[in-house]
């Protein structure tokens, strides 16, 4: 697999210690075991002068920034978003990272690439509104969203510490990366 091949694992929150991260975390290894070229941005690694209002023109785009776009998201076909439930929807820091994104490297970013959505919640929705929300986006970006999409809900319960212990949803989790990677 040439590195157009990549798939790059998004893990959807800045927030410390996210459950995100481990679901994220888990996948990654999951794909590095079958060989996959694999690479995890983790979006604690985005820094927050993006939110400078500098942001909206490519010229300005921080250097930061520039090797974090061309790293994952150029140097990528498939992208699997890990996204968090907060107040309903994405964290904001999503659609802030796809913005300054959107101004550089549009089509080399985004056009006609492929994303998979898993949701993750303390609640029971799984973060399902969160991921029509990001399916609109990203559409509107051209990516195209696989059809299944996954809703983890109550992920504390599914949690010991750091790991993923439960058996249904990693058997679940395996099987839509493997049938993503066939997309
Ligand atoms: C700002 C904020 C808003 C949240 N809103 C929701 C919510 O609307 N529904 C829900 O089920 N959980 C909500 N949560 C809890 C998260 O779903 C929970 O923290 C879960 O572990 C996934 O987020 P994480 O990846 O940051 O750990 C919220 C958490 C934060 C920090």
């Amino acid at each position: 697999m040439n590195e157009k091949n990549c798939v790059t694992i998004i893990s959807g929150t800045n927030r410390r210690k996210s459950h995100s991260f481990i679901l994220a975390r888990y996948i990654l290894n999951y794909l590095q075991k079958k060989g996959t070229p694999v690479k995890l941005l983790d979006l604690e690694e985005v820094p927050l002068s993006i939110l400078d209002n500098n942001t909206y023109t490519a010229e300005n785009q921080i250097k930061e920034l520039t090797e974090i776009q061309d790293n994952y998201f150029v140097g990528s076909s498939k992208f699997i978003f890990v996204v968090p439930e907060y107040n309903g929807s994405i964290p904001g820091v999503v659609k802030m990272l796809l913005d300054a994104l959107s101004v550089r490297k549009y089509d080399e970013s985004f056009f006609h690439k492929k994303a998979c959505l898993i949701g993750v919640a303390a609640g029971r929705a799984g973060n399902l509104r969160g991921m029509d929300h990001l399916s609109d986006i990203l559409n509107y970006l051209g990516v195209i969203v696989f059809p299944s999409k996954l809703p983890v809900s109550r992920v504390f319960e599914i949690l010991d510490g750091r790991e993923l212990i439960n058996g249904e949803v990693v058997e679940t989790l395996n099987q839509l990366v493997d049938d993503f990677l066939e997309f």
